[in-house]
């Protein structure tokens, strides 16, 4: 698989401050379309994303001495389920969701994966562009299902 030129990074424990960074910005912007509960679990404090990067492959991108894109791969029986996918505001629509998607596509092959799947909230518009753009089926809906959220699921079989 070609991945476009993007350095794409595994993160280490020591990211754990520049992503807690990254998803703070990120996910306070966010509380509209998410709801308080759901924004402040993906704001994580510095404990659980220790414990994220130690269960799960994470993958980033860096500029300047900034995590500015990141994307978690768990494994669970047989299939990768991504999460935590963000970009930076200021570095959005330069290709660095889309390669951190391809590198999990790559990882899953490598891991034996039989599919990818991912849940959503319905406001995350370009979220849902970019999985539709990479060939993710919506395949279901969960009705108030995240402290009352919505969410949508998509996956790709591989
Ligand atoms: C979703 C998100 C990660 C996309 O990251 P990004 O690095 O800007 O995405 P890319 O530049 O790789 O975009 C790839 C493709 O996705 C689609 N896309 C991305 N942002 C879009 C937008 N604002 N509007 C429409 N399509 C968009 C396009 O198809 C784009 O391809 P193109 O630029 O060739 O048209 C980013 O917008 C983000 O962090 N959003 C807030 C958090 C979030 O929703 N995370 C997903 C959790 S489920």
């Amino acid at each position: 698989m070609n991945l476009p030129d993007i350095n794409i990074r595994r993160a280490v424990p020591d990211d754990v401050h520049k992503l807690a960074e990254l998803y703070d910005l990120v996910w306070s912007r966010e509380v509209h379309l998410l709801g308080e509960k759901l924004a402040a679990e993906r704001r994580a404090d510095i404990d659980t994303i220790r414990n994220w990067l130690e269960q799960d492959a994470y993958f980033v991108v860096e500029q300047k001495d900034c995590v500015v894109a990141a994307l978690g791969c768990e494994q669970r029986h047989g299939t990768l389920h991504l999460v935590h996918l963000v970009t930076h505001p200021d570095y959005r629509r330069s290709g660095y969701g889309e390669a951190l998607m391809r590198r999990a596509e790559q990882h899953a092959m490598e891991i034996g994966a039989v599919k990818l799947w991912f849940d959503t909230a319905p406001g995350l518009k370009a979220a849902q562009r970019l999985y539709e753009k990479l060939g993710y089926r919506m395949c279901g809906r969960l009705n108030r299902h995240y402290w009352g959220t919505d969410v949508i699921l998509y996956e790709k079989v591989l």
